[in-house]
């Protein structure tokens, strides 16, 4: 069991996945708190309709960036959060943030890390002609997106993709992939060597595109 604390800043599909596999029994986990920095995020919408408790903290509450992350990072601890997941949450966390919970965030992204780290990156990802794409589900360390990775899934690239095409197609991973990382979690499972992740007891599936191999979101 694991105790979730998740910042987002938009529409949550992310946290609704989440939310969803802990419904069906898929994760073992609690989401403790949601947490916002826009009042107007649908992710708010959707935690409230399942009874979770959210917090907002603004950039106008807190202009000064280590303001802002040490108010986040109270609601966390307030909230007994053991892992924090980042879900669509626009914010570069502060070193002070990090620290606060060493190896305890993640985060996922767009696309496969180390190609097309920051923002837009399915259309990056399809100027540069990739012909693969898909996302990643990784540690949060003082860089942008390049902490060690625990999840990939991969996509097809078609021809006539456009990033909203890509997009959606990337999107239905994440919400396959994010869950299964938090249960390995859950499962007291993930351990980082260097900057490499091992999963414990992972099974053996040949001939998958992802790592480590998942079975559980299938
Ligand atoms: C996702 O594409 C995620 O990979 C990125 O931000 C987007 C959030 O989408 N970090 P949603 O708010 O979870 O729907």
């Amino acid at each position: 069991m694991v105790n979730l604390g998740i910042l987002a800043s938009g529409r949550g599909t992310n946290l609704q996945a989440i939310i969803d596999a802990i419904s069906s029994g898929r994760l073992n986990a609690i989401i403790n708190v949601v947490v916002s920095d826009n009042p107007d995020a649908y992710a708010l919408e959707r935690a409230k309709k399942h009874g979770i408790k959210t917090e907002v903290v603004t950039k106008n509450d807190f202009p000064e960036k280590e303001g802002f992350d040490g108010r986040v990072v109270r609601i966390l601890k307030e909230n007994h959060v053991g892992l924090v997941c980042l879900a669509g949450f626009m914010r570069i966390l502060s070193p002070h943030f990090i620290r606060a919970f060493p190896q305890r965030i993640i985060n996922i992204h767009p696309a496969l890390l180390p190609a097309f780290p920051g923002l837009s990156v399915q259309k990056k990802a399809l100027d540069y002609g990739v012909r693969f794409s898909g996302c990643t589900v990784h540690f949060v360390d003082e860089g942008v997106d390049t902490g060690p990775i625990i999840i990939q899934a991969v996509v097809p690239v078609m021809d006539k993709d456009t990033p909203e095409t890509l997009s959606k197609r990337i999107l239905n991973e994440e919400h396959r992939i994010y869950p299964q990382a938090i249960q390995f979690f859950a499962e007291n499972r993930v351990e980082i060597k260097d900057r490499k992740v091992m999963i414990k007891d992972s099974p053996k599936v040949e001939g998958v595109l992802e790592n480590p191999p998942v079975k559980i979101f299938k």
